[in-house]
C-alpha cells in the first residue's frame, strides 16, 4: 500500500551560495520525490524566527534564525510515499558529523548549523511547514 505524503524540504544558505541546489534536488527527483513547488527567497530574521518557534527555548535559536535569513535558501514541496521520513532519511542526521555516507548532509553539510538542509519531522509539521511557506 502506497503512502503518498507531502513535505518541507529547504536547501539552506551554505548550500546555495555553493550552487548545490541541482545537485540536492537531483538526489530528491532520484528517490522518488516530487518536486511539486519550489522558490527561491530571501527572508527576514523575523520570518525565520517564526519558521523555527519551536526551538524558542534553545540556546542556538539567535544563530539559528539569523543563519537562515543571512542569504538566498529555496523552499520546496516533496511528494512521494512516505515523503517525511523518506526525505529524512536522504538528509542524514543534523550534524553532518553523524550523518549515514551519501546522504545529503554528509556529503555536503559543513557543521550542525550549517547542515545545507531542513525537512519537516513529521507529517502534521510537514502541513504547517509548506503552509508557512506557500500561503495560497
Ligand atoms: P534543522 O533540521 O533545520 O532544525 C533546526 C536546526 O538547528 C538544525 O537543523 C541545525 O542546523 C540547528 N542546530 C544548531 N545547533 C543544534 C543542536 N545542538 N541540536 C539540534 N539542532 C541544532
Amino acid at each position: 500500500m502506497s503512502n503518498i505524503q507531502q513535505t518541507l524540504s529547504i536547501i539552506k544558505p551554505d548550500a546555495v551560495e555553493r550552487n548545490l541546489i541541482e545537485n540536492i534536488k537531483s538526489i530528491f527527483i532520484k528517490n522518488n520525490l516530487t518536486i511539486k513547488e519550489d522558490k527561491k527567497i530571501h527572508i527576514t530574521k523575523e520570518e525565520a524566527a517564526e519558521f523555527y518557534k519551536v526551538h524558542q527555548s534553545k540556546p542556538f535559536y539567535e544563530d539559528l534564525c539569523a543563519y537562515l535569513s543571512s542569504g538566498p535558501i529555496v523552499v520546496m514541496i516533496l511528494e512521494g510515499d512516505n515523503a517525511v521520513s523518506n526525505n529524512r532519511k536522504l538528509m542524514g542526521a543534523t550534524d553532518p558529523k553523524n550523518a549515514e555516507a551519501n546522504t545529503i548532509r554528509k556529503l555536503y553539510g559543513l557543521s550542525i548549523d550549517k547542515n545545507s538542509v531542513h525537512g519537516s519531522d513529521s507529517v502534521e509539521n510537514a502541513k504547517i511547514e509548506i503552509n508557512f511557506f506557500f500561503k495560497n
